[in-house]
């Protein structure tokens, strides 16, 4: 029986369709090169101990003593380490067993930034945990699926396009539930730019839900219009014509614009990047804060990323990943 076993998952961008893809439409998500990593230990006993030390966190529960929301005094768990708490019990409710744990996260991927980071650490710990307690390495599809229910808990109605990317990476077309395998060329670079500023998608999600109610004849339609551009995306992305890309993320940011969740921090670094001849350039995202992406030619990479540091933002150089979830290694 694997004792000790890591396991890591990549963050994601989203080049197309965030908050339209919560009411069904297409959107489109890319895996980047940056991980978490998460550590799973059996104990021998039935505590379960969870600790960040990257974020300072801790926490502890007993699964003696039942293993719910009410019955393990789920608030007094910092909220950052909820989801992974979820991702456990799900994990432990598949593999059918009750047996405590040592929970040790890691991640390069900077929070509450709209990179995808509780997904990718919920995806993480779930197939760390199904591998050391059943030594199996469990399908993608089975991955994303359990790491959903953690999402649930962030997120409060997500589309599941965070869990599903960081487990499958590549890039894919993602449709109420449904995934499409998608080619990236890699004759393009992307800059994150991460505006420091954190946010909470739930109540972004929730922001665009009451504009949608409030004024039904004007937010829907852009929810749609949104849908639609994704769809032109999709066939620029496949033709390999990046100015059309750019022109098309470029109408994307104007439409999230339009809903509510953009941010000051984030229209000075896109139109800092647009200027520095990026292709295009748009939130990533929840948005409200964040990050932002802009897409560049390589050899007007540099430039972008001085225009988006000069404009108050943190520039990250960031490559297309292939690698999904993966256990690296097992003792
Ligand atoms: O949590 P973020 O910032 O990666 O945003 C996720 C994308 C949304 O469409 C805003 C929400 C969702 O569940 O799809």
């Amino acid at each position: 029986m694997v004792k000790r076993v890591v396991a890591s998952a990549p963050g994601k961008i989203i080049l197309f369709g965030e908050h339209a893809v919560v009411y069904g439409e297409p959107a489109v998500a890319v895996a980047i090169d940056r991980r978490a990593r998460v550590i799973v230990e059996e104990r021998g006993d039935f505590e379960v101990r969870i600790s960040a030390p990257d974020l300072s966190l801790e926490a502890g529960f007993d699964l003696e003593r039942g293993f719910s929301e009410d019955s393990f005094s789920f608030f007094e768990i910092p909220q950052r380490l909820k989801n992974v708490v979820r991702a456990v019990e799900v994990s432990l409710n598949a593999c059918n067993l009750k047996r405590g744990l040592n929970i040790e996260i890691n991640s390069d991927i900077p929070p509450s930034a709209g990179l995808g980071s509780s997904a990718s650490v919920a995806v993480a710990t779930v197939a760390a945990v199904g591998k050391c307690l059943t030594g199996d390495s469990w399908e993608s599809e089975k991955v994303s699926k359990l790491a959903f229910e953690a999402e649930k808990i962030v997120h409060g109605t997500p589309s599941g396009i965070d869990n599903t990317i960081s487990a499958y990476g590549g890039g894919i077309i993602f449709q109420q539930g449904k995934i499409e395998r998608l080619d990236i060329g890699a004759q393009v670079s992307i800059i994150i730019g991460d505006t420091k500023v954190e946010r909470s998608t739930k109540k972004l999600v929730s922001h665009v839900r009451s504009i949608c109610e409030k004024y039904p004849s004007i937010g829907l339609p852009i929810i749609r219009l949104i849908g639609s551009l994704t769809l032109e995306g999709i066939e620029s992305l496949k033709m390999g014509d990046f100015e059309g890309l750019g022109e098309l993320m470029d109408i994307n940011q104007g439409l999230l614009d339009a809903v509510g969740v953009s941010h000051l921090s984030l229209s000075k670094m896109i139109f800092a990047a647009r200027e520095a001849g990026a292709y295009g350039a748009k939130l990533s995202g929840a948005g409200g804060g964040g990050c932002m992406i802009a897409l560049t030619s390589p050899e007007n990479a540099k430039n972008v990323l001085e225009a988006i540091e000069m404009s108050g933002g943190r520039a990250v150089p960031a490559a297309f990943s292939m690698r999904g979830v993966t256990v690296e290694s097992e003792e």
